[in-house]
């Protein structure tokens, strides 16, 4: 069956790409507003860009009303960004993180999810993530007249749980993947074939 994007509503675009490029990792990214307000939320259309320098890009779209929705104000704002990556027992503060929040509100303090600060130079990260890079922005990408901006962020320091540090020292954690709508594990490993 073939597609032709030229033909494809923006819906069916989104179901055609979210249901085939799988699993889509999903960056739990905390801001800050300059009153202070901690925000909280997951994307999903994110990926690593490059380990050199060590980028991540991020798209992050519009509220209802067409306002920018708060993790993109605020990292325009203050260029700074904490990107979790969070197993399994978060899946649901996760989602509830989701919900769309006045700007004065946090997801943190409605949904209680746990904050711990690292860095007083960047936002708070998530209290027992596996995972959370500090990031600065570095670069907004023009993507023709799309709602959904392209962000593209530097890490600059990264945390790594020691609990899902193994005796070899590699990272290891069962990470919520998206997929479609909706969220899958992981499968089991596969070894390489030789080359
Ligand atoms: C798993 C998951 C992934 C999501 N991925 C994205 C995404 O990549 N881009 C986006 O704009 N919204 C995405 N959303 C929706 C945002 O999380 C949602 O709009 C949220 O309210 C944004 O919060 P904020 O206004 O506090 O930034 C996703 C939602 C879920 C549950």
């Amino acid at each position: 069956m073939i597609f032709d994007y030229s033909k494809t509503s923006k819906s069916e675009n989104y179901k055609l790409m979210s249901s085939s490029i799988i699993p889509r990792p999903i960056a739990w990214i905390v801001t800050t507003n300059d009153k202070g307000v901690v925000n909280v939320a997951p994307f999903s259309y994110f990926t690593a860009l490059s380990s050199n320098p060590a980028t991540l890009i991020v798209s992050i779209g519009h509220k209802k009303n067409a306002d920018p929705k708060d993790t993109l104000k605020n990292i325009r704002e203050n260029k700074k960004c904490t990107v979790c990556i969070a197993q399994e027992e978060f899946l649901d503060k996760l989602h509830l993180s989701s919900k769309e929040l006045k700007e004065s509100e946090s997801e943190a303090e409605i949904f209680d999810i746990p904050l711990k600060r690292v860095f007083e130079e960047f936002p708070p990260m998530i209290e027992d993530v596996a995972v959370a890079f500090f990031c600065k922005f570095y670069k907004e990408i023009e993507l023709k007249d799309s709602k959904t901006i392209p962000l593209i962020v530097e890490i600059k320091k990264q945390f790594v749980n020691d609990k899902f540090i193994d005796k070899d020292g590699k990272i290891d954690f069962n990470p919520i993947a998206r997929v479609g709508r909706s969220y899958k594990r992981l499968g089991s490993e596969m070894e390489p074939p030789k080359i």
